[in-house]
């Protein structure tokens, strides 16, 4: 499961550049004069909001696509959620303590890598699995992600999909049902 929790090192002031302020202001102005804060996930992504610390603090720590602590280029995010763990998540999680960091949201010793721990990212049909910035690596066990790993510490791009062989999340040795329909 993941620890939704802020960076312990945190700025001591925050100012918006030129551009972030004319964005913010372009989203904010979409919004009916009284209901400004729904443009809170919107604004995440570049902040500011005349609105309780807390409730910004609430939705920034429940989507785990707000991140909290610095990420590296290669930001690897690990499915832990119950069908990913049952099929051997913690062997991913493992291999991420031993080639990127012992904890979550930590940067690589070289700075070029960081992991956390996510909810189900929807592709349980092919767990355990992880995602690497935008491509999914699913199928894995702890040799395959140590690989995989390895190739993104030396500046490589491991090849996306299943790593069983399968045909995006057909089954193993082909299809078992529809056999009489062509093109199912
Ligand atoms: S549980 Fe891991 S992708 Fe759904």
């Amino acid at each position: 499961m993941s620890l939704r929790r802020p960076a312990k090192d945190q700025p001591e002031s925050f100012e918006f550049n030129t551009s972030s302020l004319e964005a913010a202001n372009v989203i904010v102005a979409k919004y009916p004069k009284g209901k400004q804060q729904s443009a809170v996930m919107a604004l995440l992504y570049i902040k500011f909001l005349d609105m309780p610390y807390i409730k910004v603090y609430e939705v920034a720590t429940f989507y785990t696509m707000y991140n909290l602590a610095p990420v590296g280029k290669y930001f690897v995010q690990v499915c832990t959620t119950t069908p990913c763990m049952i099929r051997g998540a913690n062997q991913l999680v493992e291999a991420c303590k031993e080639k990127i960091s012992e904890n979550e949201c930590e940067l690589s010793n070289d700075k070029s890598c960081s992991w956390m721990e996510v909810e189900c990212l929807g592709a349980c049909v092919n767990a355990p699995m992880m995602q690497i910035n935008d491509d999914y690596y699913e199928d894995l066990d702890k040799q395959k992600t140590l690989d995989i790993l390895d190739k993104i510490l030396n500046g490589e791009t491991p090849k996306p999909g299943s790593y069983r062989g399968r045909v995006n999340n057909e089954p193993e040795n082909n299809r078992k049902t529809l056999m009489d329909l062509k093109n199912a």
